[in-house]
């Protein structure tokens, strides 16, 4: 049945760039499934607008925005009320435009992170060796989960330590987190978990990190995603890891999640993690 959208419907995706998103399809999707009538489209804006768009968006009759690189942080700045994780990350990637001045903000990527880790690939953290390479926009999201769960060592591996170390400081982990370069990793065994939340394949650069920190029963998680393999994915399945696997389930449960922030309605991602995660 072809749906007729209404002004107060209106969702986009703000970022820059943000020709490549997944999300205007993503969405379109779970409209269709759970029957809401909505529109959704590609906001492709320089930062130094960002604060601008997003008012206009909001007096034009624009409902909610997804955030993408690089305004997390503006869009956590911008809202005048923070959801619990993005209180904690200091960075939004979900907005709710509840008037043209109200403006509220989540972070659902670490609840999307969280989702496909332990319900889609199964994995524990309790007890686990946990590292974490990056130390960036990406790290941040996902740090709110990885520090609340029952993990028995958290590394935060970063080119840049200082980095890295302010990130111990935002999050107040002194004692749970503990950070290193890259090259201090050799001395650390293995770890169960390997996250990638550096943007160095998305960059074209490769990472240079020691081989011991994987063994054959190491789950890598890139955040990153591609319609190719990744090169952190193929680093790993050459090295022998136990499992490895893009962040398009991350992708799909962040977007799920949103969706129910601001439709109150939760769409099934099994369709779309099947289709997405087989390409
Ligand atoms: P954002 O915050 O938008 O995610 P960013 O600040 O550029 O992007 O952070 C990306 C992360 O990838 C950082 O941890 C960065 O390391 P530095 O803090 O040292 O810059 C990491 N990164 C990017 N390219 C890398 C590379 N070639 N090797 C290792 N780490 C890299």
């Amino acid at each position: 049945m072809e749906q007729t959208q209404t002004p107060n419907n209106q969702y986009a995706v703000i970022g820059y760039p943000v020709e490549h998103s997944y999300s205007p399809e993503i969405h379109r999707i779970f409209a269709q499934q759970t029957g809401e009538n909505i529109s959704y489209e590609l906001l492709p804006i320089e930062p130094k607008n960002f604060e601008a768009a997003v008012r206009k968006f909001a007096a034009t009759g624009g409902k909610g925005l997804n955030v993408t690189v690089p305004h997390k942080e503006a869009a956590f700045k911008l809202s005048s009320v923070l959801g619990p994780e993005a209180q904690q990350a200091h960075a939004v990637n979900t907005l709710s435009l509840l008037s043209t001045t109200e403006v509220r903000g989540d972070n659902t990527d670490g609840i999307g992170f969280l989702r496909d880790l332990t319900q889609n690939n199964h994995l524990e953290l309790n007890g686990k060796r946990v590292l974490i390479l990056g130390a960036g926009g990406a790290a941040r999201g996902i740090l709110p989960p990885l520090l609340d769960s029952d993990f028995a060592e958290l590394v935060l591996a970063n080119r840049t330590v200082e980095k890295a170390n302010e990130l111990v400081e935002l999050f107040n982990a002194t004692g749970s987190l503990f950070v290193c370069p890259f090259d201090e990793l050799g001395d650390m065994g293995s770890f169960d978990l390997i996250i990638n939340a550096t943007s160095a394949g998305l960059k074209g650069e490769s990472l240079s990190f020691p081989r011991s920190c994987l063994s054959s029963w190491s789950f890598c998680y890139d955040l990153a995603y591609s319609t190719k393999q990744t090169p952190f994915v193929q680093w790993a399945r050459d090295h022998g890891a136990g499992n490895a696997v893009q962040g398009w389930g991350m992708l799909i449960e962040q977007a799920a999640e949103s969706f129910a922030i601001w439709r109150d309605v939760r769409p099934d991602t099994a369709p779309l993690l099947q289709q997405y995660t087989n390409r």
